[in-house]
């Protein structure tokens, strides 16, 4: 009887190894190359679409991505929105950041806080994703808005958002940015749940597939065989059952 890998086995090889490729959808280089690299750590494959999505004008940023994967019609592709909620001005700009960076930019929003004394803001990303079913990731970097834009790496508010407990702006320190970012958060939770999630029955039979190749028994063509045919029965008894 063949044995599925115990829960401590290293998930993330054997999914490697079966080639599954997840896409992200963003017109957005850097945000492809950070995920793209917590990807390659987890031993994930990611891919990108190059395209903007459908994005509506919400309070939240949750119903901007839900709204946004309902018109995306392929499954193993996720998308993030992201954005800046500075206390001092209401959470303003949030989820209009892109539109606000397009227009005033980071000078825009440093002569909106001439003279504020609490410059507290978080950077919020919600991940979507979505396959059988659709679920979302959400991460936060707490900090401040700088006095001026300091820094020439990253993109977008890195030149005046400084994380808390730390002195340089996200364009200063773009190392520490790949460490902690609220996108980090996000897409790690997305990256662990694709690691562990066995609810999957694709997913399942990658697993067992792996482990058969993992066996060094010389009739590892038989044991991927039986791996086979007992998922297509699986398959066919579980068909119509989410
Ligand atoms: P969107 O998620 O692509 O809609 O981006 C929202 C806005 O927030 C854009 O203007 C981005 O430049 C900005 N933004 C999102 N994430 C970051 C970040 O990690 N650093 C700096 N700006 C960001």
């Amino acid at each position: 009887m063949l044995k599925l890998p115990s829960k401590n086995q290293k998930i993330y090889v054997l999914v490697k190894k079966s080639g599954v490729v997840i896409y992200f959808t963003t017109s957005n280089r850097h945000k492809y190359l950070e995920a793209k690299e917590i990807f390659r750590k987890n031993g994930l494959k990611l891919g990108r679409i190059s395209r903007d999505y459908t994005e509506i004008q919400a309070n939240t940023l949750e119903e901007v991505v839900k709204e946004a994967l309902w018109h995306i019609n392929r499954k193993k592709v996720f998308i993030e929105d992201s954005g800046i909620f500075i206390k001092a001005l209401n959470g303003f700009p949030g989820v209009y950041s892109r539109y606000v960076e397009d227009t005033i930019g980071n000078r825009g929003i440093l002569r909106l806080m001439r003279d504020v004394k609490n410059r507290g803001a978080v950077f919020r990303s919600v991940v979507g994703y979505k396959d059988s079913r659709t679920k979302l990731f959400k991460g936060e970097v707490y900090g401040s808005i700088a006095l001026e834009e300091r820094g020439i790496k990253g993109f977008g508010y890195d030149p005046i958002f400084i994380p808390k407990d730390y002195n340089k702006t996200f364009a200063e320190d773009y190392r520490l940015k790949q460490k902690i970012s609220h996108r980090r958060k996000a897409i790690e939770k997305l990256a662990k749940y694709l690691s562990t999630s066995q609810s999957s029955f694709s997913y399942r039979r990658e697993r067992m597939i792996a482990h058969a190749e993992t066996q060094s028994c010389t009739c590892r063509g038989q044991v991927i065989y039986r791996v086979k045919t007992r998922l297509r029965e699986e398959r066919s008894s579980s068909e119509g059952v989410d």
